[in-house]
């Protein structure tokens, strides 16, 4: 039986990141091996050629479930009917930067989109931010598509919880496989809470498994934070193949029904439930799905002091970043 085509859009599709991520997508591995899509592929006019040499490649891949392929600069054209709205494009960092130098100079990209997805976009587009500062720049294209539900705008924060998982199987000796239950609390940046309290190896408390609470609250905690910064020192570049990864897993787990024993990570807009979190910030928390497409925000997850101590600290650099929005935006910067 054969289902309607879904239609992709990637931003930023010359860019690093977009070179795994478009594969990946064009192969099945982003909707299944089932669905049909249509790769629509956004980048600035200066990127055009990169741009064509993307669309010719994916071309020769002859991917069976690739029906359409459109490249273009003009995102009121691209965003046109899209189903998913992947958006990559953005500055990556330098060395000895952090996420939020960003935000000033990506922020206008997150404004055209956000307006774009409001004039053509479908209503239940859904929206995974990726460009860095991924939840501000989730927030500000939001609160520029006001036609879109709030619910429908996510930034990832997978790439930390995948990064945190590898670690702590190879703590415990374990394989990756055996880790669940590992939550990524509030921004993509060196402040993110990963949430080893809570997390679970072959279903006992990691704390059981790793009985070293003094590597968990500092070395564990500080690797994931600062692995982007690692990346881009090893590579010159910031991390690529991996994050295209995070993207499709972030996607997945939407469409998966989410094991009870089990949760995801995604920044998602907190309306002040269950935990507190201020209102209008793109703020990581663990979710599940039903598989329908859709999220929940797993209530009652215990945090003890040190994790609310920490999980204050990261709604606060939020806090900051939107307030700088907000003056960037007062100011018609
Ligand atoms: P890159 O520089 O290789 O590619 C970015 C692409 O975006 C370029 O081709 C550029 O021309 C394009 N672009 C710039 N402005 C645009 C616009 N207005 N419309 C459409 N395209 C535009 O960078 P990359 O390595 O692919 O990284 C992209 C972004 O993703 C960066 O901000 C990076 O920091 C971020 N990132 C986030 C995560 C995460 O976990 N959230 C992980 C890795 C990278
Ligand atoms: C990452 O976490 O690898 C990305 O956000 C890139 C970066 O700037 O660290």
């Amino acid at each position: 039986m054969s289902v309607p085509v879904k239609r992709v859009i990637v931003s930023g599709g010359a860019g690093n990141i977009a070179y795994s991520l478009l594969f990946r997508i064009a192969s099945g591995d982003l909707l299944g091996p089932n669905q049909a899509i249509a790769l629509y592929i956004l980048d600035i006019p200066q990127a055009i050629d990169g741009l064509e040499g993307v669309r010719m490649e994916l071309e020769d891949c002859a991917f069976p479930l690739l029906k359409d392929i459109r490249v273009g600069t003009d995102p009121e054209i691209l965003f046109q009917d899209v189903d998913y709205a992947l958006l990559v494009g953005a500055k990556p960092r330098g060395p000895g930067m952090e996420r939020k130098d960003l935000l000033m100079e990506n922020a206008k990209i997150f404004i055209e989109h956000g307006k774009a997805m409001n004039n053509v976009a479908t209503e239940d587009v859904k929206v995974l931010v990726v460009g860095n500062p991924c939840n501000t720049n989730c927030l500000i294209a939001m609160h520029h598509a006001p036609r879109i539900d709030r619910k429908n705008f996510m930034s990832m924060t997978r790439l930390d919880q995948n990064r945190a998982m590898s670690l702590l199987a190879q703590k415990a000796n374990a394989d990756v496989c055996d880790v669940s239950q590992v939550a990524i609390w509030g921004n993509h940046s060196a402040t993110q809470v990963p949430d080893f309290v809570n997390a679970k190896i072959r279903g006992h408390s990691t704390l059981e498994l790793i009985p070293d609470r003094h590597w968990l609250e500092t070395d564990f905690i500080k690797t994931v934070q600062q692995r982007g910064a690692a990346i881009i020192k090893a590579r010159g570049k910031s991390s690529a193949a991996s994050a295209a990864n995070a993207v499709i897993d972030s996607v997945r787990c939407l469409h998966e029904e989410t094991p009870e024993d089990d949760w995801f990570s995604l920044g998602v807009c907190s309306d002040g439930n269950p935990y507190g979190i201020a209102e209008d910030l793109i703020f990581s928390f663990p979710c599940r799905s039903r598989g329908e497409g859709d999220y929940e925000i797993v209530p009652d997850i215990p945090w003890d002091s040190f994790l609310k101590e920490k999980i204050q600290l990261t709604e606060k650099e939020l806090l900051e970043e939107k307030a700088l929005i907000e003056e960037m935006l007062a100011k018609k910067v």
